[in-house]
């Protein structure tokens, strides 16, 4: 668990959301990535002419942190720049994040940073994990043995 609040990782979230390259959507978004030993990975939206090449906020933070060897997250805060919804992550980002931690805690603010809790296993309900395929991995094993 981050020595940080939520408010506090929301705030750094805030911060990352200026870098965020818009140009298409103009939609900015700032995520701040905790990991189990308590490092801090920030992360904003990078868009691309080819639309499907953009990179959401929390994937940023997801890749800047498993890039400097950290896999294992407990806790993410996300915001934009809507001021009267909370933004929650893409379906993408979910199951990205599924992948680093089936307990993440994720903070989904307004522009204000007032903000909802969840846990990523609301957000992202029977996720389709390793574990699903190890066991078919195991079952084509032994129909081949
Ligand atoms: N976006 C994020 O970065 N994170 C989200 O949680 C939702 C969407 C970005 C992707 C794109 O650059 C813009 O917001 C509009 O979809």
């Amino acid at each position: 668990m981050s020595k940080n609040s939520p408010k506090e990782l929301l705030e750094m979230a805030r911060e990352a959301k200026k870098f965020a390259y818009n140009p298409y959507s103009k939609f900015r978004v700032g995520a701040a990535l905790v990991t189990k030993e308590g490092r801090i990975f920030t992360g904003c939206n990078v868009e691309n002419v080819g639309f499907t090449s953009t990179i959401c906020a929390e994937r940023t933070a997801i890749c800047k942190a498993v890039s400097e060897g950290y896999r294992d997250f407990v806790e993410i805060a996300v915001t934009s720049d809507l001021k009267d919804e909370i933004v929650t992550p893409c379906g993408v980002c979910r199951q990205t994040l599924s992948e680093f931690g089936s307990n993440i805690k994720v903070y989904c603010s307004k522009s204000d940073l007032c903000f909802e809790e969840f846990t990523l296993k609301e957000l992202l309900p029977r996720a389709f994990e390793n574990n699903h395929l190890e066991s078919f991995q195991a079952t084509v094993k032994n129909t081949l043995a």
